[in-house]
């Protein structure tokens, strides 16, 4: 069996990475929030404990999760986020070099500024905010420095249900588990969902094809925030229970203070030119999700 090396594996996209991957390959996964059996604790900030971890495992494949993934932390704590962000992904790619082994880093759609409705693989980036920017800074130090690298950028990511999920989808999930009767949705936010399962089905498919470089690897479909709440809704039947109020961003400028491009969707063009894009569309995986992990949650 090959073996990996998944630092920051214990969010939403690494929960479907270890279920992806764990019965293919040797797996050793770390985080430093330690929250399920098959993790182990490793702040990779710390190059020393990062390499002694790496080397002594001697992976085929270093996959490097991890970041700081909430946007108004982020802002407000600069320096650690791109000590997280920026600069361990720089300590991966040593490692990766050293053991002439490859790289996974995972970027966003969120490094484009949200002027063009919709960004292929090759569009420039210009991040907006210092979650975004440390998260761009990444993707070149890897594009620049790794021997031979994956690069995938997700959208808006779904995943790992209440327990995980830190994103839209739970936070819509919960307020209406809180017995709310009317949300307040944005209507000028565009982008696309990433169910973190078909993400990582894609990624094996490329990982195993040997196509390095870097690609989006989003669910099919353009949408916006809008659109995903009334779908969420309509999934679960309760149309009319809860009624969605439209609202500008201006409306959350106090909690959402990061800035944040006003269309942040992907295409996968280069994964459907290599005729490898297996990615379902957003609204099948939203539905997709909700069964699998929110049967018994309302
Ligand atoms: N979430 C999204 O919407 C989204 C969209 C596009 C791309 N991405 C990228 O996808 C990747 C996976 O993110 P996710 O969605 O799975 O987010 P997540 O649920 O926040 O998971 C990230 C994990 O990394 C851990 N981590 C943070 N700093 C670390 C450190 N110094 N050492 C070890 N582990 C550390 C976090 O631990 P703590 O919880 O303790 O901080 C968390 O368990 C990230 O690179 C993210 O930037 C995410």
């Amino acid at each position: 069996m090959k073996k990996i090396y998944i630092a920051g594996c214990g969010g939403m996209l690494g929960e479907a990475f270890y279920g992806q991957f764990k019965d293919d390959y040797e797996l050793k996964c770390t985080d430093k929030d330690v929250n399920a059996s098959w993790l182990s604790l490793l702040d990779f900030r710390h190059f020393d404990a990062y390499k002694n971890e790496v080397i002594t495992f001697n992976p085929d494949y270093l996959f490097h999760l991890g970041a700081y993934t909430d946007l108004e932390f982020c802002e407000q704590n600069a320096d650690e986020t791109y000590s997280t962000n920026t600069l361990a992904v720089e300590s991966a790619v040593y490692l990766a070099n050293e053991l002439d082994i490859p790289l996974l880093y995972i970027s966003t759609a969120g490094i484009f500024d949200g002027k063009k409705e919709f960004y292929d693989d090759w569009d420039q980036p210009n991040p907006l905010g210092v979650y975004a920017r440390s998260k761009y800074m990444g993707e070149r130090f890897v594009v620049e420095n790794a021997k031979r690298y994956l690069i995938c950028r997700a959208g808006w990511m779904m995943g790992g249900g209440p327990g995980k999920d830190k994103k839209f989808v739970q936070k819509i999930m919960k307020q209406i588990k809180d017995g709310k009767r009317e949300l307040f949705i944005v209507n000028d936010k565009d982008g696309t969902p990433t169910y973190t399962h078909d993400f990582a089905i894609n990624l094996k498919l490329l990982l195993e094809k040997e196509y390095w470089g870097l690609y989006n690897m989003v669910c099919g479909g353009q949408t916006s925030r809008l659109e995903v709440a009334q779908e969420i809704i309509s999934i679960l039947g309760i149309q009319d229970k809860v009624k969605i109020n439209e609202v500008s961003s201006d409306y959350f400028k106090s909690e959402y203070f990061a800035p944040r491009p006003p269309s942040e969707r992907l295409i996968n063009r280069k994964l459907n030119i290599r005729g490898l894009n297996v990615i379902r569309d957003w609204n099948i995986a939203l539905k997709d999700y909700l069964d699998s992990y929110y049967q018994d949650y309302l």
